[in-house]
Order: structure tokens, then sequence, then C-alpha cells
């Protein structure tokens, strides 16, 4: 991907104007991304250009199920579930009385960023369903102008998934301007250990929460243990993810990770460890949160 240094161009298609996959925003046009173009100073931007330049180079391989990504298509058992009985409960506690049975998520704005190839927001498992299958209208948004043609390309097979997810290549802060306060919840899955300004990426999600709306994170802990498993582990022992995938000095705690929640009006909901086990290659909810955790936040109203 290349990325400018003194400015950064992501487009700004009308997140909500339609859902028709055939607009310009969604699928096989690429020569429209940059069709309207933001322009935002590189001291503002939330993207470190070497760890996206990482996920970029693998971006042909995200929907390779047994691949360098197996373990986020695994990861999608615990978290799609999470996310939607935690949004669900929200609706149930605010009293909405329009929740349907099979389409528990209808009418809800999820912004998923940090999306990549699109593998949480469009899931094809048929175990469980995936995030617009539930019902919601979901916008995947990617630094990486690569992760997004991926997902683009493969929404594409799936006309009636299509129609409600878009993919947009932007940096979760160039859409505050036009999109503050206007998602039911937005979910950072396994991004915030790779951006520039962990301060600066929180704040901009928050912002685009609207009030009473939903925060989901997934991360890894900054332990000794993270370092010993988390990195050496999965990248040199078991070879689980690319040499290379983590910085463990972007790592962040849950205590320090809910404390920039709590300054931008969040209240902790959930927090709950995950280990994955190699040898059954699955995930399962632990109460230790030393390695990987989720965090499920709400704003305040
Ligand atoms: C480990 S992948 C996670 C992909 C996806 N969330 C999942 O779990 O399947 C991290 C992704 O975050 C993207 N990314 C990194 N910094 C970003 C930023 N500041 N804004 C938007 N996307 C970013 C990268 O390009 C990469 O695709």
């Amino acid at each position: 991907m290349q990325i400018r240094l003194q400015t950064e161009t992501v487009d700004a298609c009308n997140l909500f104007e339609s859902r028709d996959p055939d607009d310009s925003c969604n699928g096989n046009r690429s020569s429209d991304i940059n069709a309207n173009k933001f322009q935002r100073p590189i001291a503002q931007t939330t993207i470190s250009e070497e760890e996206v330049n990482k996920f970029s180079k693998l971006a042909e391989l995200w929907w390779d199920e047994s691949g360098e990504f197996e373990a986020l298509h695994t990861m999608n058992e615990l978290r799609v579930p999470l996310i939607r009985d935690a949004l669900v409960s929200v609706r149930q506690d605010a009293s909405d009385s329009k929740i349907k049975a099979t389409h528990p998520l209808e009418g809800n704005k999820i912004l998923d960023v940090g999306s990549g190839g699109g593998i949480l927001t469009e899931v094809n498992i048929v175990a469980f369903k995936p995030l617009a299958r539930l019902g919601a209208f979901v916008i995947g948004v990617d630094a990486s102008e690569e992760n997004i043609k991926t997902a683009q390309a493969h929404i594409m097979h799936d006309q009636k998934l299509a129609q409600n997810i878009k993919y947009i290549q932007a940096a979760v802060e160039d859409l505050v301007p036009t999109e503050e306060e206007s998602f039911d919840a937005v979910i950072a899955s396994e991004v915030v250990e790779h951006v520039a300004d962990a301060s600066t990426f929180i704040r901009s999600c928050c912002q685009l929460v609207k009030p009473g709306g939903s925060i989901f994170i997934t991360t890894l802990n900054k332990t000794l243990l993270s370092l010993a498993l988390g990195v050496y582990g999965a990248e040199t022992l078991l070879r689980l993810v690319p040499p290379g995938t983590h910085d463990w000095n972007k790592f962040i705690s849950p205590t320090d990770l809910q404390f920039l929640l709590s300054k931008n009006k969040f209240s902790t909901r959930l927090l709950h460890g995950m280990m994955y086990n190699p040898l059954t290659k699955r995930w399962s909810w632990v109460n230790d949160t030393s390695i990987n955790y989720a965090i499920h936040a709400v704003k305040s109203s």
C-alpha cells in the first residue's frame, strides 16, 4: 500500500446513502475507491505504515481458513456470539420491542474497524451467523487498500449479504467528521496492537458510537506471558502467525484500555480472557486475561 507522507487519501462515500452492492462504494470498482477524498495531516494519523504494510502483503491470504489467518477465522466462534448477545442485551435493556428472533441485529449499524479481508463481518460458517446475516448493516474500514480490495471481491460471491456490507479504505479517525455518534456499535478486533497511537485510535472509535451504543475490542495484554506465548510462542515456536506479526511494545493492558475508554465516556460491561489451544486450533473463554482478552463497553447516554 502506498501511504503518502504528507497527506492520506480515503474514500468518502456517503456510508449509508445506498445499500445497493452495485453502488460505487462497494464491489469491484477499485477506480472509485478514491472518488471523493479527505485530506488528513500525517501528524493526526493512527496508521503505522510498517504495520499496515505487513497486512497488505498478506492480502490474498485472508480467506485461506487454514493459512496465516486461521486463528482469526476460528476466533469468530467466540467474538460473533459475544457481539450478537451483547447487542441484543443492550437493546433489551433499552426496552426495544423490535428485536426479531430471526434477525436480532436488524436496524443496528456496526462499524468494523481494521476489518482486514472481512472475515469477521462476512464469515461463512454454517454453525453460526456472521454479523451481516444477523440483520445488521456493517461498514468495514481498513487502512490497507489491498485488504479492502480482497474484502470487496469476496463479498461479491454473496449478493444478498453484500446489500448489508460496505468496505472502505480509511483510518478510523477519517470517519469522525462525518459519522460522529452514528453507529450502534464499533468493533476493533485485533487492531489496537497494530496502530500508531492507541489513545487517538480509541478516542476516534469512541466518537463514532451513539450515546448508549457499544464498543467491542479484542487485543493482547502487555505481560511477560504475552511476550513468551503471544509473540515468541505463536510466531517462532508454533508458527501460528508469520514472524514479526506483533510488536509487544504496542500491546496494552485491560486497565490502560479501560482508562482510555472511561476518558471517552464508556463503562466496561464485560472483560473476558481468551485462550487459543494450538492442538485443537480452537479458542475458549477463560478468566485469565494475561494474554488475549475481549472488552465490551457502553457509552453513557
Ligand atoms: C490483525 S488485522 C485484524 C483484521 C480483522 N479485524 C480480524 O480480526 O479479522 C489488523 C488490521 O488492522 C488494519 N489497521 C491497522 N491500523 C489501522 C488504522 N489506524 N485504521 C484502520 N485499519 C487499521 C490493518 O491494515 C489490518 O488489516
